[in-house]
């Protein structure tokens, strides 16, 4: 363990915002730039390290930001530029990282580039993947969009089909076009020379597809009743060896700064995750792993075994991340409930890696359903009922009591969710964001649990434990996954952290976890 040779992101802990729901400062009920801002306050207060946020450029908002018409701009919902410079600055002045989200597998549809890569304009005929149609009429292929239809849309002005990924709204970029490649890196260094911390890439394992094209297989595990998507194994057009090079790229752009990181958006199992770390260490720094929120069952065995995995299959110098959940996925709150939730956010925070919260995990916020009559988001439109509508973990954050929560003096664009506010728990010591100011304080207090070594990984019964260790320091994490409680002998040194107010010497509560200091212990102390 060498202080030095860690780095802010490998130190820090990084903070997601899904601007839409932030902070609303113009009253349009929607968040924006100036609301960030303002709360930026907030975060630092908080104790994270960095801020990532979710696409705030020109767009359609068919997929609410996701589909970007210009790379370089500011949508105006959003803000301006000189808004965006002036959030920079005041997150560089509290001494907090910024990190964009760059969405380079697809753009929107109303891009300049692809109104004139469908009239075969201006040197960009193969910026986007262009097909006829198959030999007996229909899409070229079989590829299918992660939201529901198949991946490809007839285009009558250029008489072809197009590949779409996602919404048809959201064409995809031909990669292996090197003035595509341009292009992006182009936008990559407009924001780092504006002073951007670094990137979370969209989507970065779907962006280069089979140069032939091919059918992808049936996978047989599908059942009739599941995602029509799920039918498939993406072995065409997903993870594909040649996408290594683009990540390395875009390394090699950022590197030319000083310090900034690339976080790859992938889900793949672990096996396939870490190759993205590239050769010699030369892809993305912090490849997200998002195993904590697909895993099929919360219990102590499964979550050792996936530590113990992910531990084992990281290469060399490979610097490992987690994270609870997303704008993607439901709450972390909602999948494991919030007594248990208290338990995950001891886990994300004291594991050795990266942590990313998702905003509004540090107050217990859980899912909000939204009426069928209101529903926002598309993946929810076009496959209702599959549990796929991502509404519900994208309501406003609750700053506050009354109508707006804080949040906004106007009509909000989803639905406000019922939990207990920053203001109602603030001062109090048992809230949940006090056990988050706890635990992050913690983190930053000690390199053995910054960046020190995980050890003695255990599971016994609903009981996961481990120890942080570096620089002569001890902390042993004890967790109670489930809800009943467990006879544990607690082991001996100062509680530095716990999930509840008081500590039995023999039982564990259920849904307890503590932290335990060993450093200073001496044999013959009690707790
Ligand atoms: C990523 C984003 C998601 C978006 C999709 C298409 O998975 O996180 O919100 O819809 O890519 O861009």
């Amino acid at each position: 363990m060498d202080a030095q040779t860690h780095l802010w992101w490998q130190r820090g802990v990084v903070y997601q915002i899904y601007p839409r729901s932030f902070m609303d400062a113009d009253g349009d009920g929607t968040g924006d730039l100036p609301g960030i801002t303002q709360r930026l306050d907030y975060l630092a207060w908080l104790g994270v390290d960095a801020v990532w946020l979710s696409p705030i450029f020109p767009s359609p908002m068919t997929d609410f930001g996701y589909d970007v018409a210009d790379y370089c701009g500011i949508d105006p919902l959003f803000g301006t530029m000189a808004e965006f410079d002036a959030l920079l600055a005041r997150a560089h002045a509290l001494g907090l990282k910024l990190i964009l989200d760059f969405v380079s597998n697809h753009t929107s549809d109303r891009h300049p580039w692809f109104e004139a890569s469908r009239g075969r304009l201006d040197g960009k005929t193969d910026w986007y993947l262009w097909r006829d149609p198959a030999l007996g009429g229909g899409p070229p292929n079989n590829w299918m969009a992660h939201f529901g239809g198949p991946a490809w849309t007839w285009d009558a002005v250029r008489g072809q089909y197009y590949c779409h990924s996602f919404l048809p709204t959201q064409p995809d970029l031909n990669w292996r076009h090197p003035d595509v490649r341009r292009a992006m890196y182009d936008a990559l260094r407009f924001w780092l020379e504006r002073g951007v911390d670094g990137f979370r890439v969209d989507v970065i394992w779907l962006m280069i597809k089979d140069d032939q094209f091919r059918n992808n297989p049936p996978d047989p595990a599908w059942q009739p009743g599941q995602r029509p998507f799920a039918s498939q194994l993406p072995l065409y057009n997903a993870d594909r060896p040649e996408v290594h090079e683009v990540v390395a790229e875009m390394r090699a752009v950022l590197d030319h700064y000083a310090e900034r990181v690339l976080i790859g958006e992938i889900y793949l199992p672990i096996d396939r995750l870490v190759t993205y770390y590239g050769r010699g260490g030369r892809g993305a720094q912090l490849p997200f792993n998002f195993h904590l929120l697909l895993l099929p069952e919360w219990s102590a065995a499964a979550l050792a075994e996936l530590i113990w995995t992910y531990e084992s299959a990281l290469p060399p110098s490979a610097w490992p991340n987690w994270v609870l959940g997303n704008h993607d996925r439901s709450r972390v709150a909602t999948r494991i409930g919030p007594a248990q939730a208290r338990v995950a956010a001891m886990l994300l925070l004291t594991l050795r890696g990266t942590p990313t919260l998702y905003m509004g995990e540090e107050l217990g916020m859980a899912d909000t359903a939204t009426p069928a009559d209101a529903v926002r988001d598309p993946a929810e439109q076009r496959e209702p009922g599959l549990g796929l509508g991502r509404d519900p973990e994208r309501t406003p954050f609750l700053w506050g009591e009354g109508e707006g929560h804080g949040f906004t003096t106007g009509t909000p664009w989803l639905p406000f969710g019922t939990g207990a506010s920053l203001a109602a728990q603030r001062d109090d010591p048992a809230s949940f964001i006090s056990l988050y100011r706890t635990l992050l304080a913690l983190r930053r207090g000690h390199e053995a649990l910054a960046i020190g070594a995980v050890e003695d990984v255990r599971a016994e019964g609903a009981v996961l434990s481990y120890a942080r260790t570096g620089g002569g320091a001890r902390f042993e994490v004890v967790l109670n996954t489930g809800g009943t409680a467990v006879r544990h002998r607690a082991p001996e040194g100062a509680i530095v952290a716990n999930t509840h107010a008081s500590l039995n010497a023999e039982i564990l509560q259920p849904n307890q976890g503590i932290v335990i200091n060993r450093s200073s212990f001496h044999e013959g102390e009690t707790v």
